[in-house]
């Protein structure tokens, strides 16, 4: 791919970059992504059943099964020349941070150290009644679907966010606080569909930021979007670091 020499410029000169990830970011990873038709989970399942409190309440059985299924989905995945190319940036420009919609924990895993997670981690498990984080030793050792919580004997619950909560405050506080700061703005592999999340690309276009959207689709903040890069992450990613910076 050939790059905008105005935007390879505007790499180099970042002091502050922050990287907006979704689904897409791991789909080279073989981790299903939610809204693509066929392969999205969403087009198999329905979040009403799967991802909401009520949800859990009428059939905890089948929320937990389908988040042990998608954890087990994630033991053989490994970070991809994305999120890779995400971390390198690491050493590049003096400051990046990583604002996710993923559960998944693949940026950290490939190396990035400044993450925020939005949507909270799959790995993680706390109880529904008392809120408590459960040790994930004492999950694995239980024979109960859903196990139990350690403190109050509430039902545990993984550690996501589902529709119709609040994105976790301290997360949410500080992604705010990166746009006002960083310079250059990274979106990629996100519909921009879900809010709050999906304000954050507006919101980097208001600040004054540049906003580079990398997605193979059309999105609904291609309008917002300085330069669109048409493909998959994990071709762009690594072909534009390279560009920028041919000698590492
Ligand atoms: P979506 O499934 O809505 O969107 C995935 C996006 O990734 C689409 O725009 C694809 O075109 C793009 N894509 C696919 N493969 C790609 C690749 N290799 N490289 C780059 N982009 C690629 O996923 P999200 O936008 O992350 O929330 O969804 C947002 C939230 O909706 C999720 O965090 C989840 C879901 O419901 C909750 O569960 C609360």
């Amino acid at each position: 791919m050939l790059f905008d020499f105005v935007l390879l410029d505007k790499l180099r000169a970042a002091r502050h970059i922050a990287v907006f990830s979704g689904a897409g970011m791991s789909a080279e990873s073989g981790i299903p992504t939610f809204r693509e038709a066929h392969t999205g989970l969403w087009a198999k399942y329905r979040p009403e059943d799967l991802a909401t409190p009520d949800a859990f309440l009428r059939d905890p059985v089948t929320v937990w099964n389908w988040y042990a299924w998608r954890r087990e989905l994630l033991r053989d995945a490994k970070p991809n020349p994305g999120h890779l190319a995400v971390a390198q940036l690491e050493g590049l420009v003096p400051k990046v941070t990583v604002i996710t919609q993923n559960v998944d924990g693949l940026h950290q895993r490939a190396g990035s150290s400044d993450v925020i997670e939005l949507h909270g981690n799959i790995l993680d498990t706390r109880c529904f009644d008392c809120g408590r984080p459960a040790e994930s030793a004492a999950v694995k050792a239980s024979e109960e679907v859903p196990p139990r919580c350690g403190h109050c004997g509430g039902m545990l619950r993984p550690g996501v966010v589902w529709f119709g909560e609040s994105l976790p405050s301290a997360a949410w506080s500080r992604a705010s606080e990166v746009l006002e700061e960083a310079d250059v703005f990274f979106c990629i592999g996100t519909s921009s569909l879900v809010e709050p999340a999906a304000s954050l690309p507006r919101y980097a276009r208001s600040c004054g930021r540049t906003v580079i959207q990398i997605n193979p689709e059309a999105t609904s903040h291609d309008v917002i979007a300085q330069y669109i890069l048409r493909g998959k992450a994990g071709e762009v990613m690594p072909e534009l670091l390279f560009a920028a910076w041919p000698h590492g």
